[in-house]
């Protein structure tokens, strides 16, 4: 048979294979309206209410079409390293992989194209747009637009949204930060914050970051207002509103320079465990990973699994690795070296569901504006092409 009457052959196919995934695509999930069976040779199989994969095995479902098989990929083949780092993520067992982003970022279309294409993010996280100066600059005045438009982005693409964030110190409008309340004001204040916030987003989120940012580097309490007021039973008090106005919410706890052994990772570590033995409802920990070129921490991915063997879902949730400007060939290869050696430790811990880019281009980083004279975080460069950090994190899924 020649190859056009080969092609031809397979056309009457083609609606049918439309209507499953492919191997490795997903198939289910809250939110997900595409195929929910799958191509010949795999299972839709459940990972969370989120997520279901078809993945590889001997016995295909009895609704799978086996005619689709000739237009299929051996069920054993991995997704080729073009078809985008969610893709690639999913195909070894991750959640996802998915980056921040911000509302005035979204009217610029060469980004939006690269941000939508849920092949390359199958999760978003708002920068900013979910922070207490945002939605409640004033006492119980609630503003979600810039919120919502997040959420409806996520929802239109088919991606995660990670909520982020509830109590933190930073971004706090000044009626808390500087306020001076008895135990019993702030406790309904932050019950009243945490439980509007993250019940306004119910059913939209797949995790929230609860807490953000609880401590100082030495692994002691951060003297924030909450801390001040309420000592540690904020975070409890935090975890509870955010489980009652959304009990399907993965509530996590989220912190920076916890990614490596030392005080402040022991310090999470032991309130994960005394918030889990008095049963506050928190189900996973964020490591943000705002690491610099050389100094990925060498006990990174024993430190993943620390976390994880308390009972909790580990996340790497705000990824970038910063250099001194201007970049040169070494220091980008460097940082590709660094990107796939954060991914590799995400990715051989199985209790590490995904990892999150704090934002995808040097175009859009933080990092700049906080750090004099540093910058190109990203693993796209400023002109939204990829740099060779990009071909590290591919490498290491
Ligand atoms: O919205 C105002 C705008 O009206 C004003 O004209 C402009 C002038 O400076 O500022 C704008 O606000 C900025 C805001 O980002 C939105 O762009 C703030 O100045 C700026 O400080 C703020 O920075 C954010 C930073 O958190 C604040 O701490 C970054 O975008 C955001 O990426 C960053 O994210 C944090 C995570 O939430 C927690 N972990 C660390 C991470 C990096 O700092």
């Amino acid at each position: 048979m020649t190859l056009s009457l080969a092609l031809l052959a397979l056309v009457p196919l083609l609606p049918l294979a439309a209507a499953q995934s492919p191997v490795w695509g997903q198939c289910g999930g809250i939110g997900w309206t595409g195929p929910t069976t799958c191509a010949a040779g795999s299972t839709c199989t459940v990972s969370n209410a989120y997520y279901s994969q078809c993945l590889p095995s001997s016995t295909a479902p009895t609704t799978t079409v086996t005619s689709t098989q000739t237009s299929t990929a051996p069920s054993s083949t991995p997704p080729a390293a073009g078809s985008g780092l969610n893709t690639l993520a999913k195909s070894i067992g991750k959640l996802y992989f998915g980056t921040a982003t911000d509302n005035n970022e979204l009217s610029d279309t060469a980004y939006r194209a690269i941000l939508n294409n849920n092949a390359m993010f199958g999760q978003i996280t708002p920068a900013n747009s979910m922070k207490w100066d945002a939605t409640e600059p004033s006492q119980g005045v609630f503003t979600f637009t810039n919120g919502d438009t997040i959420a409806n982005l996520a929802k239109t693409n088919g991606q995660l949204l990670r909520g982020h964030n509830c109590v933190w110190y930073n971004q706090l409008p000044s009626w808390v930060s500087g306020g001076k309340f008895t135990t019993a004001q702030l406790t309904s204040i932050i019950q009243n914050h945490c439980g509007t916030l993250v019940g306004h987003f119910k059913g939209q989120t797949y995790a929230w970051d609860v807490v953000n940012e609880p401590f100082n580097d030495d692994g002691s309490w951060r003297a924030d207002v909450f801390y001040n007021t309420l000592n540690t039973q904020y975070v409890t008090i935090a975890f509870n509103a955010a489980r009652a106005a959304d009990p399907a919410a993965k509530l996590y706890i989220n912190d920076y320079n916890i990614e490596q052994a030392g005080a402040k990772a022991t310090a999470m570590q032991n309130l994960i465990r005394s918030l889990k033995s008095a049963g506050t409802p928190i189900d996973g920990v964020g490591l943000q990973c705002h690491f610099i070129v050389g100094q990925v921490p060498s006990t990174l991915k024993s430190n993943i699994q620390t976390f994880a063997s308390l009972g909790v879902e580990v996340a790497l949730t705000e990824l970038d690795i910063r250099m001194t400007l201007p970049s040169s060939t070494t220091s980008l290869n460097q940082q590709k070296t660094d990107y796939q050696t954060v991914v590799s430790a995400c990715a051989s811990v199985s209790g590490c569901i995904g990892i999150t880019l704090w934002d995808f281009t040097d175009k859009y980083s933080w990092v700049p504006n906080t750090f004099s004279g540093q910058g190109a975080a990203c693993p796209w460069d400023s002109n939204l092409v990829q740099k060779p950090a990009y071909s590290g994190i591919a490498a290491a899924l």
